[in-house]
């Protein structure tokens, strides 16, 4: 498994999302995403490639040397298709050894809400089988959850447990906040399932729409009143608290942290945006409480990365030609302990501001030198650009050689989340030496 990955997003200030790439799972040992052993890739003298969006995405792909655009039903070498017509199309697709597509056969695992708790939950089970609870625990980044109708009297038995309590109800398969409404009663959740029996949907046989029943974090970590030095930040910050206009019943004060959802409130601003570098954020966390309570906050944030597609690795059906760019909806409480909330297989590429359009287009730069369409990376590298090599069958070092597992002492993660952001620099130095690797072998 290995999950490179670009750090940063961060829309609003409640919730931070993260861009991570996982290239195939079958290629646990990151050799070339999919080479055979001892057989060399080609180097093509032009990569054909396909997508429907046209956002920043389009503009990387155009912009790219060697790459050529091909439309309707010209033949292809790279696709970054949408999951609608991976559902229809995978599976009677043949393809080359050398293409690649935009996302796994089975991604939902990880990025519906109800399959991934449930991946989650059987692989803490598998963790506290056999290695312990201690272990087990550092699962514990989700909030409570229950899949619903199928799960409603476990919920009620939980939810009786702990009464006052808020839950967020989310539909399983919806984005940008669609759907989602809060209660604190379980006559509401009652109104809700009667509404949802009697709807046409029942008319017409169309099944109940699922949903979670989870626990609303109720102490999200919010930035607002005493922002720093203005003019340290390229893009604005803003709490951007709203009021959302909930389908059921409303309770005031509800942060949806979507960008989507922001979109529309009054204060947004278009030039600015509302999301922060994540370095900004890191830096700002650390003025306030130290850098040690940052150093963990990132630690957790990076164990939830390797945690969840370790859950999933299993699952999901690993096939060479796909790779996946997720973004990760991570929600920050009070006590700077990071909650998973969602991961999204088709994570936002249209950017909301300009300061969104230069990092969109560096993340997707750098998702196609990981993808290696030109083969030119050993497979040994640890950084490409903004991504970091995290876990090789294991977790990666950032210092050289047999990393001390042992006790854990001199070991430092290969994770620059929220670091000085090199990437420019880094993909020099790793393109010239690939290169002169090159000319000395030849
Ligand atoms: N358990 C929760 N506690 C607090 N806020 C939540 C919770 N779940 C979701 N939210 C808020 O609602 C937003 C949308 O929820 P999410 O699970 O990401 O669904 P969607 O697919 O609609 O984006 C999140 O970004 C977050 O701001
Ligand atoms: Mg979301």
């Amino acid at each position: 498994m290995v999950p490179s990955r670009e750090a940063l997003l961060g829309p609003g200030t409640t919730a931070i999302s993260y861009i991570l790439f996982l290239s195939s799972l079958q290629n646990q040992n990151y050799k070339g995403h999919g080479l055979s052993k001892g057989k060399e890739r080609e180097q093509r003298a032009s990569i054909r490639f396909k997508t429907t969006l046209m956002n920043t995405l389009m503009d990387v792909l155009r912009h790219r040397p060697g790459w050529v655009e091909v439309k309707d039903e010209g033949e292809w070498d790279f696709y970054w298709c949408d999951v609608s017509w991976l559902r229809e199309n995978f599976d009677h697709t043949y393809m080359d050894e050398h293409v690649r597509i935009s996302h796994f056969r089975n991604h939902y695992e990880l990025t519906r809400k109800n399959y991934m708790v449930k991946n989650l939950k059987r692989f803490r089970k598998q963790l506290e089988r056999e290695a312990g609870k201690l272990e087990a625990a550092k699962c514990d980044f989700f909030p409570k959850t229950f899949e619903m109708p199928c799960e409603y009297h476990l919920f009620v038995e939980e939810f009786r447990k702990n009464p006052g309590i808020t839950w967020i109800m989310k539909p399983v398969a919806r984005s940008q906040g669609k759907g989602i409404f809060l209660f604190r009663r379980l006559k509401d959740i009652m109104d809700w399932r009667k509404d949802t029996r009697s709807s046409d949907n029942q008319k017409d046989d169309i099944p109940v729409e699922n949903y979670v029943a989870q626990r609303y974090i109720e102490n999200p970590y919010l930035i607002g009143g005493e922002m720093f030095s203005p003019g340290d930040f390229v893009a604005q910050g803003s709490p951007f608290l709203f009021t959302l206009t909930l389908d059921h019943h409303p309770l005031p004060d509800v942060h949806l942290t979507n960008v989507a959802v922001q979109k529309t409130s009054p204060d947004y601003h278009p030039k600015k945006g509302c999301k922060w570098m994540l370095q900004r954020f890191r830096q700002y966390l650390a003025s306030k409480h130290g850098p040690e309570a940052v150093e963990t906050l990132f630690r957790d944030i990076d164990n939830i990365f390797v945690k969840s597609l370790q859950s999933v690795q299993k699952v999901i059906i690993s096939d060479k030609h796909c790779f996946e760019l997720y973004g990760y909806d991570i929600l920050i409480d009070q006590d700077l302990k990071p909650w998973l909330l969602e991961v999204n297989a088709s994570p936002s590429l249209t950017a909301s501001s300009q300061e969104d359009y230069e990092l969109k287009t560096c993340l997707l730069e750098d998702t196609l030198h990981v993808v290696d369409m030109e083969a030119r990376l050993t497979g040994r590298e640890k950084r490409v650009g903004g991504f970091d090599l995290m876990w090789n069958d294991g977790p990666v070092s950032r210092e050289e050689g047999a990393p001390d597992l042992s006790g854990m002492g001199n070991f430092v993660t290969n994770t620059h989340l929220g670091c000085v952001n090199d990437r420019k620099k880094q993909l020099r130095q790793l393109f010239c030496s690939l290169q002169l690797q090159k000319k000395a072998s030849s």
